[in-house]
């Protein structure tokens, strides 16, 4: 097993990463301070994961709050009825939750653990590997508003994150390449050995290799740790971990959030905005084929074909987190492990770009 370090002073926690991590019941309860906890997780994970987390809480005062599967499931609602939950079973401020299951799990319970009588201890346990190498990492928390994904929340750090790489056998597929988009991400923005060794066993990681899938979690949470402790609430360098999304964000907006994985919109928005970086003459144009070789080795979509136009893309950049007095940053390549973050680009490029990944 490795143990990662999220160094943030008083908030500081460890990610223990590797296989049978969920089979080793000391790890979890170092973490549990208190005789009250709630498991949150939905009906899938339940299925495959819950009786062994329940094992280990079975000498506390627990319960299991069980959602719906899919990202609806990100709600005010649902917030305010587990809220609901802990307070008819007397939780009191000293009590943990346990978020079990992938990204929309642990953002609804990190933002639960936030707001419970302003802030109670929680420990994440991501069953996605989009979760293990992101969500579950840096305490990004938040539930949807209807106009818009992710736009209540908090910055609120867990007490540690367990990722049992086993949980990943029962992935699916396209789940599973979803979350090869960001581990791709971290070392094409800031680790190009780490890309390099991608390069060499994307094979590997798709079929879903033990060590190759630990050392890939373990690789990505450092990155994504480093930049965390240097910028927990994301005012300048953390925007980098952006890196796709903002054209990635346009395509799932475009496509109303059907169809495509938000991992599969960000491996196309990473493509495009490495194109881009080619255009604007930031990076050779070899580069791009070692993306665009990559993407599709991890079982990525490379081109939109479903029905996005320029002009839907082009406004729906406009709407994202980074956009400031209506100019639009992106996050583009210098070199292989090397971003920026720059509004120094001409529109005649961008379009060039977006309409050649439009089809
Ligand atoms: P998800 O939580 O919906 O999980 C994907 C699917 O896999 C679901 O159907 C789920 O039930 C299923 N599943 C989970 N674990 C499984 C397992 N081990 N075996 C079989 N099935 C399993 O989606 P996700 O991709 O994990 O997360 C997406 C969410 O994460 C989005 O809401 C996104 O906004 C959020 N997110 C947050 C951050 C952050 O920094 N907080 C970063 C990236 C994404
Ligand atoms: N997923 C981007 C971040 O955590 O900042």
């Amino acid at each position: 097993m490795k143990t990662i370090n999220v160094a943030l002073a008083e908030r500081s926690y460890p990610i223990y990463i590797g296989g049978k991590t969920l089979d080793n019941s000391e790890l979890i309860n170092k973490h549990i301070n208190s005789q009250q906890v709630l498991i949150v997780t939905n009906d899938v994970v339940a299925k495959h994961y819950l009786e062994k987390v329940e094992r280990f809480v079975e000498h506390l005062d627990y319960d299991t709050y069980i959602l719906p599967d899919g990202e609806k499931t990100k709600s005010l609602a649902n917030l305010e009825l587990i809220i609901s939950r802990l307070l008819e079973n007397k939780y009191s401020r000293t009590c943990t939750l346990i978020a079990l299951g992938g990204g929309v799990i642990g953002d609804l319970t990190g933002f639960v653990a936030a707001c419970y009588q302003r802030g109670v201890n929680f420990v994440q346990i991501p069953t996605t590997l989009l979760a293990q190498v992101d969500s579950s990492v840096g305490g990004k928390t938040a539930v949807n508003h209807a106009l818009g994904k992710n736009m209540i929340g908090a910055f609120y750090q867990p007490q540690a994150v367990i990722a049992d790489t086993d949980v990943l056998h029962t992935l699916p597929d396209r789940e599973l390449s979803a979350g090869l988009a960001e581990v791709i991400k971290y070392g094409l923005i800031r680790d190009e050995l780490f890309f390099i060794w991608l390069e060499e066993n994307i094979e590997k990681l798709v079929q879903r290799d033990e060590a190759a899938l630990t050392y890939a979690i373990e690789r990505s949470c450092i990155n994504k740790a480093e930049v965390v402790a240097e910028d927990e609430r994301e005012s300048g360098l953390r925007a980098i971990l952006n890196f796709g999304h903002t054209f990635g964000h346009a395509i799932e907006t475009g496509l109303s959030y059907q169809h495509w994985l938000h991992g599969e919109a960000v491996g196309c928005g990473m493509l495009m905005a490495t194109d881009l970086s080619v255009r604007l003459g930031l990076i050779e144009e070899d580069n791009l084929y070692r993306v665009e070789s990559i993407i599709e080795k991890a079982g990525l979509p490379t081109k939109v074909h479903q029905s996005v136009t320029l002009e839907q893309m082009l406004e729906n950049m406009k709407v994202d987190k980074k956009a400031k007095d209506g100019v639009v940053y992106l996050i583009l390549l210098n070199s292989v492990g090397n971003a920026l973050i720059t509004a120094d680009y001409s529109s005649e490029a961008l379009t060039e770009t977006i309409e050649k990944y439009l089809q």
